[in-house]
């Protein structure tokens, strides 16, 4: 039997997602955390793991390139990608906020605003009425309010201790984030059964 290919991110939320696949009975025997493979088949041969980095995961998705992913709400906003939204995963909780040094630079009548997620990040700006230059950043967004490049950051915060320890500050908040289980739409009609049973068994095993 063909297995579904699944796209999981890289980082943070992998090993807790290894995890629960193995209680929904998915067992990748050969993974590691400091593995440096991208390719991983369960013991039963029923699903095929590619792991892509975060971003990349509501691409590979919505190209057919994966059937299913398992990817933060932040990514999936941020790409607009295509692609069936099925499943709550309630793991990598987080927050998407706008941070600063203080709440008053919100009242400038032009931001500079530095962000991993532009996209996101244009759209909020927009939509408030409030002129804002998106910065493009790929990391250490903190950095730019504290060097004078931006005025405020658009970000992810989980346990706000990057924040923290960079003297920064939530000035709004704006969406909570989870992983969610993604699905490729022609997949879905093509590999219905294959599909829902891999969903019923993650689940089951979200129930447990
Ligand atoms: C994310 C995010 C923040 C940090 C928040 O970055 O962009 O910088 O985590 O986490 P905390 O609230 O628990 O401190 P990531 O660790 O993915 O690194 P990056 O800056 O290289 O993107």
């Amino acid at each position: 039997m063909q297995p579904i290919t699944l796209a999981l991110a890289k980082g943070r939320t992998a090993t807790s997602t290894i995890k629960l696949l193995k209680k929904a009975g998915y067992c990748f025997e050969d993974f590691h955390e400091k593995s440096r493979k991208l390719v991983f088949y369960d013991t039963n041969q029923l699903v095929q793991l590619i792991f892509v980095k975060a971003v990349d995961v509501p691409t590979y998705v919505e190209k057919g390139a994966a059937d299913v992913g398992i990817v933060g709400k932040d990514n999936i906003l941020e790409t607009a990608a295509d692609i069936y939204e099925m499943l709550d995963l309630k793991e990598g909780k987080c927050k998407f906020v706008i941070a600063g040094k203080e709440p008053t630079i919100l009242q400038k009548k032009r931001l500079v605003v530095a962000s991993k997620y532009p996209s996101i990040t244009t759209h909020y700006f927009e939509k408030k009425g409030i002129q804002a230059e998106t910065i493009k950043l790929n990391g250490s967004v903190e950095l730019a309010p504290l060097i004078g490049m931006a005025d405020v950051i658009v970000d992810i915060v989980e346990t706000g201790r990057t924040l923290k320890e960079n003297g920064l500050f939530v000035l709004e908040e704006l969406e909570d984030i989870s992983t969610r289980l993604i699905t490729n739409k022609a997949s879905f009609a093509t590999k219905t059964s294959k599909i829902e049973n891999f969903i019923r068994n993650l689940q089951l095993a979200l129930e447990e």
